[in-house]
């Protein structure tokens, strides 16, 4: 029961990996608060991670339900494909509003409710593709390491005060579920798109949700309380090569 009564604020917590994280938090003795758009299944809190207000509605909810949160985990993200050519502005623009201010907004509005935990929490999700660039995935690339760079500065800022809010980021590799899904769909033989990516992971197959989920438990919990500013490799060993 690593989070006992911890109070957690999940983002796009109805996509594969968020559901399998309030899951693992649920487990752990916590209370998860699942926050998606609206129109995605249940959400306790509708939260659309691009709008500020939101991010002030659903603090504010959570001040007068809890009083205080324990974690935070910047989960909600998009994947696109696109090389710095083919990718409209348009859509870079839609992806680092989503995967990058969205991460931001989220640290920034939470801050103050996390001070008033006795052990504070952010988990960002980033990417294997945070860490390492591919052709074919400029705006996602540059989202994701955006994410990896803030929670160094958030982990800093937060190692201030009293007591530490934490701040780490996970950076997963192809991990089974829908985003990987939608990615081969398009290919022209998408059996053979799939084997190529189980081939490029050295443990030669794809992560399980639960195994993303168990480290953003691990980084809520005071069993990580040393680990602030760090960045959590969930990848298999790709990143090792
Ligand atoms: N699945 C992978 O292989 C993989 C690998 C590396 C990193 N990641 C990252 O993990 C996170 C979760 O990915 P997933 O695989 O569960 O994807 P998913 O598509 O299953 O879920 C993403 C969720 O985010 C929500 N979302 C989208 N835009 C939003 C917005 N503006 N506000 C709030 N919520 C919004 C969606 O409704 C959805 O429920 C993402 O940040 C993703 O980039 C995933």
């Amino acid at each position: 029961m690593q989070l006992k009564d911890h109070i957690v604020l999940v983002t796009g917590a109805m996509g594969t990996l968020g559901q399998a994280m309030c899951k693992a938090i649920e487990a752990a003795g916590g209370k998860a608060i699942r926050s998606d758009l609206a129109g995605r299944g249940k959400p306790d809190i509708v939260l659309d991670v691009t709008k500020e207000e939101d991010w002030k509605a659903a603090m504010a909810k959570i001040a007068a339900e809890h009083g205080r949160l324990d974690g935070l985990v910047n989960n909600a993200g998009v994947g696109t494909p696109g090389d710095v050519e083919q990718t409209p502005f348009s859509e870079w623009r839609r992806v680092m509003a989503i995967n990058a201010d969205g991460v931001f907004l989220g640290c920034k509005y939470a801050m103050p409710l996390l001070g008033r935990s006795k052990a504070p929490s952010i988990v960002n999700i980033s990417s294997a593709s945070g860490i390492v660039g591919g052709a074919n995935l400029a705006a996602y690339n540059a989202s994701k390491g955006a994410v990896r760079l803030l929670s160094k500065s958030v982990a800093l800022s937060g190692a201030r005060k009293h007591p530490p809010i934490r701040c780490n980021s996970v950076h997963p590799a192809f991990i089974e579920g829908d985003m990987v899904d939608a990615m081969v769909k398009g290919r022209p033989d998408p059996g053979k798109a799939m084997a190529k990516l189980q081939a490029q992971i050295p443990i030669g197959r794809l992560g399980h949700p639960e195994e993303v989920a168990n480290t953003v438990v691990w980084l809520l919990s005071e069993a990580s309380s040393f680990t602030t500013g760090s960045e959590v490799l969930v990848d298999g060993g790709l990143i090792a090569g």
